[in-house]
């Protein structure tokens, strides 16, 4: 608990004639949103601590005790017994207040060749590495999901669209192979920003480096970073790894937006292609019959706010002279609203694929539809000789025939199909099977069986791997 004595002056009050007016303090504080980043402050204050011992500027006894209170203040933030108060106008404040009332006047010296800029660089950097790396263990099992999703329905095929009209005959694992492509760029985007991302600014002072030599490489070990920064002015003023992570966060939502789209298309009457887990859906207060794809329809929408929150942070940044200024603050609602909607977002969604069912009639007549073979059937011309474009002409034509006539492609005799084109013979409508036109797409990334089963098993073996 805090006494009386802790909360009445500012630490920084030396040269104000006049306290904080109350509601400049409100508006300024930053304790509601930065305190989740108290186990990460203290971390950072006891690395410091050390580095301070290392240069000379503590003694081990004081840094011991020093450790030792700081340990004892995460234990009671852990535990809710923490009492923030209102002048406390962020973590690093509340915490060092703390310390100085748990281990007294020594604890006065913990700021040494430390300023709040620097320190809550690091404590966001240490914040965003734990994330960044949550969220690649999240993507993976998201991954898993439409991999075993994909292997159970191995068999079923789907029309493929282009502009959402009935293209050709697909795979549906490759379908959702397709997404698992997007979300390993996803992995990789995240696990190269963390390059950038983990490297040290503590012992930046505020601005322009700290008055003592202290050993900075020792702090970066200490706190597991693999670099230092190399500009003090940089350091306490670069946000540029939150705005990569919240645009590899927005590129990551895209995706799961664009297959929320296709989830609440494929379970609505007009596809019926599957069907979600009562589970996962809700009903209607009013209309009974309802059952309404919503984790999809909130993903979408989510994925707005994590665009507004990148758009927001690079509007923050843009008129920034250096080094800190205080509207740096604002970078942190966005940063941990979108990793807390992204993050609940991917790790929902296998939920939805460990349950959903796939409706194998409605597929396999949607793929009776004999247009999706009509690349195939110019294909076939091309076999014997006609240019493709020529090949695209005819086979355009005969489309154009069908539905003036209401005829069907297998319904020609072999003299019909020599009136669109000399070239035909018998083999021409042998073609048009599913397993036929599946199977000639055998290059690489085609939906040929042979192809898809090589990737899912790929892919299966590697996620397998990256999971341990
Ligand atoms: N709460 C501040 C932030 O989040 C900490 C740094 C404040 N520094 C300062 N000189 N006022 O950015």
């Amino acid at each position: 608990m805090i006494s009386k004595k802790d909360t009445t002056e500012k630490l920084w009050a030396g040269r104000f004639r006049v306290p904080l007016d109350p509601e400049v303090e409100r508006f300024s504080s930053s304790l509601p949103i930065d305190r989740r980043l108290y186990r990460y402050d203290i971390r950072g204050s006891i690395a410091h601590s050390q580095t301070l011992a290392k240069a000379g500027l503590l003694t081990l006894r004081e840094s011991s005790r020093m450790v030792k209170g700081l340990k004892q203040i995460e234990r009671e933030i852990d535990a809710g017994a923490f009492v923030f108060t209102n002048e406390d106008e962020d973590i690093h404040m509340a915490i060092e207040r703390r310390l100085t009332s748990l281990v007294g006047k020594v604890g006065g010296k913990l700021h040494t060749g430390r300023s709040r800029n620097d320190q809550v660089a690091v404590d966001v950097r240490m914040y965003v590495k734990d994330r960044v790396n949550d969220l690649i263990r999240g993507v993976i099992r998201f991954q898993q999901a439409l991999v075993n999703c994909a292997g159970h329905h191995r068999d079923v095929v789907m029309p493929g669209y282009t502009h959402l009209q009935r293209a050709q005959p697909v795979l549906f694992a490759h379908h959702l192979l397709a997404y698992v492509e997007m979300l390993e760029r996803d992995k990789q985007r995240l696990r190269d920003a963390l390059k950038r991302i983990d490297v040290m600014p503590l012992g930046s002072g505020a601005l322009a480096g700290p008055n003592f030599p202290l050993d900075r490489k020792y702090t970066a070990h200490i706190l597991g970073f693999r670099a230092v920064t190399e500009n003090s002015l940089d350091a306490v003023s670069d946000r540029d790894f939150i705005l990569e992570t919240l645009g590899i966060l927005s590129i990551l939502m895209t995706h799961l937006s664009r297959l929320s789209e296709e989830l609440i298309l494929w379970s609505s009457k007009e596809f019926q292609f599957v069907e979600l887990d009562d589970a996962v859906c809700t009903g209607s207060s009013m209309m009974p019959q309802k059952k309404n794809p919503d984790v999809p329809e909130l993903v979408r929408g989510k994925t707005g706010r994590v665009y507004g929150h990148l758009i927001g942070l690079l509007t923050v940044m843009k008129g920034l002279p250096l080094s800190y200024n205080r509207d740096l603050q604002e970078d942190k609602v966005p940063l941990f609203d979108a990793v807390e909607t992204v993050s609940a977002c991917v790790n929902l969604y296998p939920k939805l694929f460990q349950s959903i069912t796939v409706n194998r009639e409605v597929l396999a007549a949607a793929v009776q539809d004999e247009w999706l073979f009509a690349t195939d059937l110019a294909d076939y011309l091309v076999t014997r000789g006609v240019p493709f474009r020529e090949a695209h002409h005819i086979v355009g034509r005969m489309v154009r025939f069908c539905s003036d006539h209401h005829r069907k492609f297998t319904d020609f005799t072999l003299k019909e199909l020599q009136t669109f084109a000399s070239q035909f013979d018998k083999g021409a409508i042998e073609v048009l099977t599913v397993e036929g036109s599946l199977k000639r797409k055998s290059a690489i990334g085609g939906t040929a069986r042979k192809r898809v089963e090589k990737r899912l098993a790929v892919l299966e073996k590697a996620l397998q791997r990256e999971a341990n």
